[in-house]
């Protein structure tokens, strides 16, 4: 069978027997291989003709954007790195040179989906769409040193970063409150032992984190200047068999739609219904996290005007700081010096902007509900956009004092959001 690149070369040698036959100069050299069209015509492949006349018309320059594409293989030898990875369309040659691994055909044959993996600690991420994975991955690394990668811009149009954590397994903060039973200062309450954090020049505010966070993100504001660059770190303390990640790292040029672009979200969320959690809630038997200021957005679709949130039916879906002795929902006072959400603009029922059931904007302690001193969940409803629910949670363990220990769980926040139509 004779591939689409073949018939290219097979044109080529066409074209300079007729030149020499002929006696007209040779073309030009770069025209040999297919060029790389990084512009915005329509459609991803080009071909044009060198010149004009029918005599050349075997001879083309074929021009293909550099997209995105979806690997046909998993670049996984085994275990949990089962899905195939995002990729970008480059020639063969130009993914081998940039340190890509060829997986699948794109532009119609003319390019291969070329995957960048990296996994050397302090190596330097420097192409779009790279997965930054464990070295063994999908096998666990047992390392107490630190890791850590520097992102560098793959085009100086980007302004931000997304991380996506395909998989991401680090230890959490090692409380159950079950054995939470030290005094502190002892007990670090939320406190990570090993760490993740995201450093930027640009004054974000990034939570560290630890635990289990697979299928989490973040939008990291890497900066305007083309030189702006993003380190990610690992720490950790001890020695641990499950320690495991894949971070996809996503540049986002300025201003691109349905992105956060710079506007203090560090989670966004798109869509009609959706699930939002704080950050290690997949444990079952782990704290929420200490420490973490920030906000999740939901992007406001077209036609809709509100937004509801209701505590997901897992186990302890609302439990932030419930060292209150009263299972009751708080009044917002209460929530103001421990750890607690906000939803602003927050109030009982969709019905409308005037509802007589007019909560509160922070809640706490093991109900979510817009009014206080209730037993049980209720939804809340937010009617003022933009939609964002910001995680706010102090350095201290949920105890009730010093000598008390907290008996309850303090798994954070699962919610699930509806938007309604105006
Ligand atoms: C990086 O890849 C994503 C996904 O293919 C794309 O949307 C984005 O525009 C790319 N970034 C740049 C700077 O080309
Ligand atoms: C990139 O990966 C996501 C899933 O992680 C997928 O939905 C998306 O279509 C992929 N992009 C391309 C261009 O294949």
């Amino acid at each position: 069978m004779i591939s689409n690149k073949q018939i290219l070369i097979l044109g080529l040698l066409v074209i300079l027997a007729t030149c020499w036959v002929y006696g007209e100069p040779e073309p030009r050299r770069r025209s040999k291989v297919p060029k790389i069209f990084n512009g915005s015509e329509e459609g991803n492949i080009h071909t044009s003709n060198s010149r004009e006349g029918k005599v050349f018309s075997l001879f083309n320059i074929v021009q293909f954007n550099n997209e995105g594409c979806r690997s046909s293989s998993t670049i996984s030898s085994s275990g949990s790195g089962s899905t195939n990875r995002n990729g970008t369309c480059f020639t063969m040659n130009e993914c081998v040179s940039k340190g890509g691994s060829a997986a699948g055909s794109c532009a119609a044959g003319f390019g291969v989906c070329c995957v960048f993996l990296v996994s050397t600690s302090g190596a330097t991420v420097t192409q779009n769409c790279s997965y930054v994975r464990n070295s063994n991955f999908p096998s666990p690394l047992d390392s107490t040193s630190q890791i850590s990668y520097n992102i560098q811009k793959c085009d100086q149009s980007v302004c931000s970063l997304r991380l996506d954590f395909e998989t991401f397994s680090i230890q959490g903060t090692g409380n159950t409150e079950e054995i939470d039973t030290d005094v502190m200062p002892l007990d670090p309450g939320g406190v990570c032992l090993d760490t993740f954090s995201v450093q930027v020049s640009t004054g974000q505010k990034i939570p560290t984190i630890c635990g289990q966070n697979t299928g989490q993100h973040m939008y990291v504001d890497i900066g305007n200047l083309a030189s702006d660059t993003a380190q990610l770190n690992f720490a950790f303390i001890g020695s641990s068999n499950n320690r495991q990640w894949e971070i996809k790292v996503t540049q986002i040029p300025c201003n691109t739609p349905g992105h956060p672009n710079g506007n203090g979200c560090l989670q966004y969320h798109t869509g009609l219904t959706g699930r939002l959690t704080t950050f290690n809630f997949l444990p079952t038997n782990d704290n929420h996290l200490a420490n973490q200021d920030y906000s999740v957005c939901i992007r406001q679709e077209a036609g809709f005007c509100c937004i509801e949130y209701s505590v997901c039916s897992d186990a302890n879906s609302f439990s932030i700081d419930t060292n209150m002795m009263l299972m009751m929902s708080k009044v917002e006072t209460e929530c103001l010096t421990i750890d607690y959400i906000t939803i602003e603009g927050g109030q009982g029922s969709c019905a409308g902007s005037n509802n007589p059931t007019a909560g509160v904007n922070k809640y706490c302690g093991d109900k979510l509900n817009p009014l206080t001193m209730q037993i049980e969940h209720a939804p809340v409803c937010d009617c003022t956009a933009p939609f964002r629910v910001d995680i706010f949670t102090d350095n201290d363990v949920d105890v009730m004092d010093m000598a008390t220990p907290n008996t309850k769980p303090s798994r954070g926040v699962c919610l699930e959001y509806r938007q309604i139509p105006c």
